[in-house]
């Protein structure tokens, strides 16, 4: 029998530590061979086609296409009502949203989701930057036709997130939190963001069409997170291995919830409460937010039927606020 290779040997432990980094170090230490024999055996298995990462401080890591997002992989876990939909994938796009939104435009009456690997000008609410790096996150957009006015349409942005914290449930097994309006939150990190768009008819104020943007972060880009969103930023999955087909499946999972309350009509605002991160909890109150500019500090008491936070300042004023911000306060 042949004996292995230092390159084979390398490949071997890459594959057994599958999408974590290890170490130059450790893998010499392991295999009895120098660094510079480790380096080699890499460079050797790029050349062969291999994608291996390097990361100073952290090391090498093989890319595993196991968790591949591809239009099969999401149909294959799609609920009956979602089947109609037409899905696109990419590697990588501006931002999904305008995707979808070209697709409205080119005057197709079908529903799209349109979903890619990563986004070079992803973007949340208040014009905000969304980072979409590759391999690492969901981003995904749904094109649909909603018969609202477009006051409704904050309703559309929580019966997104009641379908988001469900699917993320079902498929992670995890419970995560929904801070109003658009955020999902997980052991007090923000996960997920959510930012819908739309077009509004003149004649009679509803709706055209709603673009429902979602993003989402499932593992840690390997450089970790950008600077400015270190502190919130948070992820689903925590030990940096990648899941089998879990994009896929939780991409299927949010579009069959989704699909279901949109079509079927289903009870949301219930469990928009329930999963509410806010609720009960003290908040400051952004100045750019509406509202009178002297009270800072309000206890949230609720959400209406129209999606908007009810709040009572300090001093006992009740105030009910249909957009803006608010950050909870620490004591
Ligand atoms: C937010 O946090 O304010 C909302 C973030 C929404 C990000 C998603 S990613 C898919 C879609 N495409 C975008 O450019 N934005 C949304």
């Amino acid at each position: 029998m042949k004996a292995e290779s230092t390159k084979e040997k390398v490949l071997n432990i890459l594959k057994d530590h599958t999408s974590t980094f290890i170490s130059g170090e450790e893998i010499a230490k392991q295999l009895f061979v120098t660094r510079n024999a480790v380096f080699k055996g890499v460079n050797a298995l790029r050349e062969q086609g291999y994608e291996i990462e390097a990361v100073s401080r952290k090391g090498y890591r093989l890319c595993s296409r196991e968790d591949e997002l591809t239009a099969t992989g999401i149909r294959r876990f799609l609920g009956v009502e979602a089947q109609k939909v037409e899905i696109q994938v990419y590697d990588e796009v501006t931002s999904t949203n305008d995707i979808a939104r070209e697709h409205i435009l080119s005057g197709s009456e079908k529903e799209v989701l349109v979903v890619s690997d990563s986004q070079s000008a992803g973007r949340g609410r208040k014009g905000r930057y969304f980072h979409s790096p590759k391999g690492t996150g969901l981003y995904m957009s749904l094109g649909i036709y909603p018969k609202i006015r477009v006051e409704e349409a904050a309703l559309i942005t929580c019966m997104t997130a009641v379908a988001v914290t469900r699917a993320m449930e079902e498929v992670a097994g995890i419970n995560p939190k929904i801070k109003w309006v658009n955020d999902i939150y997980y052991k007090n990190k923000k996960i997920a963001g959510i930012l819908t768009e739309g077009a509004t008819s003149l004649e009679d104020g509803s709706l055209n069409y709603a673009i429902v943007g979602i993003g989402i972060n499932l593992y840690e880009p390997s450089e970790g997170f950008p600077q400015e969103i270190k502190k919130i930023a948070g992820t689903m999955f925590s030990d940096g291995a990648l899941l089998p087909q879990m994009r896929n499946k939780l991409c299927a999972a949010i579009l069959s919830h989704f699909m279901d309350l949109y079509h079927n009509k289903g009870e949301f605002l219930k469990s928009y409460r329930e999963k509410s991160f806010l609720i009960g909890k003290y908040v400051k109150v952004n100045p750019a937010t509406e509202g009178p500019k002297d009270r800072t500090y309000a206890l949230v008491t609720g959400i209406d039927d129209a999606a908007r936070l009810l709040i009572q300042y300090e001093d006992g004023t009740k105030d009910a606020l249909f957009t803006g911000e608010v950050s909870v306060v620490e004591y």
